[in-house]
């Protein structure tokens, strides 16, 4: 029996052994498992090196102690973005910065200035946050944000070439007509990460371009085919195949995979009704499902729903208009 209030050396050893195997399982698995599963949005293009360039820069001047990047789902955040962030936002955070570097997602913890997600869609103009950068007062009179002058340049004016981005400060706030300011690349390559900053739109995409659409005559063709349900193949096509993809695979970090889905599979399709009736929001590694109650009928829910049970690998058994409508009475008869 060691004693521990003696023996320092295996105090510190039991220490040291529970610290790194707590740190493992918490830590470092889940992180691990969790970056692997990410996989990119659809539209959501990777950053250019000039944009790259500009998240060090972003990190290194400390932006994120008084900016977010992150969308909450609380109403209060509406105005940041159209969504809540999902981790496939974040996609660009798996490649590293260099051999030393990872790559952070900056989602940062305090707003003392506004959430930046969406700013490329707000400020689109070079010149706008040139001018804020170099000091916020000139276009945003009463801003506390500190200006950046170092990421920028004083040159003599004979010495100005026509490379050189030169920003227009006003008279009131240089008062030496000598000089220009000028960009450095640096904060170049800041405003042009500063622009990358859109949130990908999930919610407003008929079928994204990769999925050929059929011509009105072709699908209208196979909907009508001896069948007394509509074509689930199709509806899920145009309905749901932007998130959950045409090979059910869904897309990690942002929408669950059907193919093996347990609540596709089960026997009771009670709760797969109600979530494509209602809509979804369970898990928060996951993005929000849309309602489709005023969208899709008793009979073409059943059918998409047949779809998903029986394609991809799935063997359930399959539904019938009835038990849609079903569960959609029962639900009118919970909201008053
Ligand atoms: C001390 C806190 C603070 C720091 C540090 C800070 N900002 Fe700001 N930022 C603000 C405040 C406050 C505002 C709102 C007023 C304004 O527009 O200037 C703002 C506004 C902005 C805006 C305009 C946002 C919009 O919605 O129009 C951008 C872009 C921005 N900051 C980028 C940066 C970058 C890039 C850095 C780092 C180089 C940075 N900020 C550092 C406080 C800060
Ligand atoms: C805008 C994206 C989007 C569209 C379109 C969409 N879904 Fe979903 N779906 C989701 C998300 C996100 C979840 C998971 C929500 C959660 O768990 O928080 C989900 C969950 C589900 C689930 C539960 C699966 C599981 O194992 O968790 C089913 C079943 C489902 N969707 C069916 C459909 C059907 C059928 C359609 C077409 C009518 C559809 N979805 C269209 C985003 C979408």
């Amino acid at each position: 029996m060691i004693n521990l209030h003696k023996d320092h050396e295996s105090l510190l050893t039991i220490i040291i052994v529970v610290f790194l195997g707590l740190s493992t399982v918490i830590a470092i698995i889940p992180a691990y498992d969790m970056q692997e599963k990410v996989t990119p949005l659809p539209k959501g293009l990777d950053l250019t090196t000039s944009e790259r360039n500009g998240l060090k820069i972003y990190i290194s001047e400390g932006c994120a102690a008084c900016h977010t990047q992150q969308v909450r789902s609380i109403a209060m955040d509406n105005k940041w973005g159209k969504r809540p962030s999902i981790p496939s936002d974040y996609y660009y955070s798996k490649q590293r910065l260099s051999f030393l570097q990872q790559s952070p997602s900056i989602l940062g913890s305090e707003r003392t200035g506004p959430d930046l997600t969406s700013v490329g869609t707000r400020q689109p103009s070079d010149d706008w946050h040139l001018l804020h950068l170099y000091n916020p007062r000139i276009v945003v009179k009463e801003s506390i944000m500190p200006g950046y002058s170092w990421l920028f340049e004083k040159k003599k004016k004979s010495a100005v070439s026509e490379k050189d981005v030169v920003i227009n400060v006003p008279k009131e706030f240089m008062n030496d007509d000598k000089y220009d300011i000028v960009a450095t690349k640096e904060v170049l390559d800041l405003v042009a990460y500063l622009k990358s900053l859109k949130q990908v739109d999930l919610y407003n995409t008929s079928s994204p371009e990769f999925i050929p659409a059929l011509t009105k005559k072709e699908a209208a063709s196979i909907a009508n085919e001896a069948n007394n349900l509509p074509d689930g193949e199709q509806l899920y096509i145009d309905k749901c195949s932007a998130c959950h993809q045409l090979n059910g695979e869904g897309l990690g970090g942002a929408f669950p995979s059907l193919k093996g889905s347990p609540i596709v599979l089960d026997e009771n399709h009670d709760l797969m009704i109600q979530i494509i009736l209602q809509g979804y929001d369970a898990r928060a590694e996951y993005a929000v499902m849309p309602s489709f109650t005023d969208q899709l009928t008793d009979a073409e829910i059943a059918a998409i729903a047949n779809h998903e049970k029986t394609s991809w690998g799935n063997k359930a058994p399959t539904i019938s208009e009835e038990d849609v409508k079903k569960v959609r009475e029962y639900l009118k008869t919970l909201t008053p």
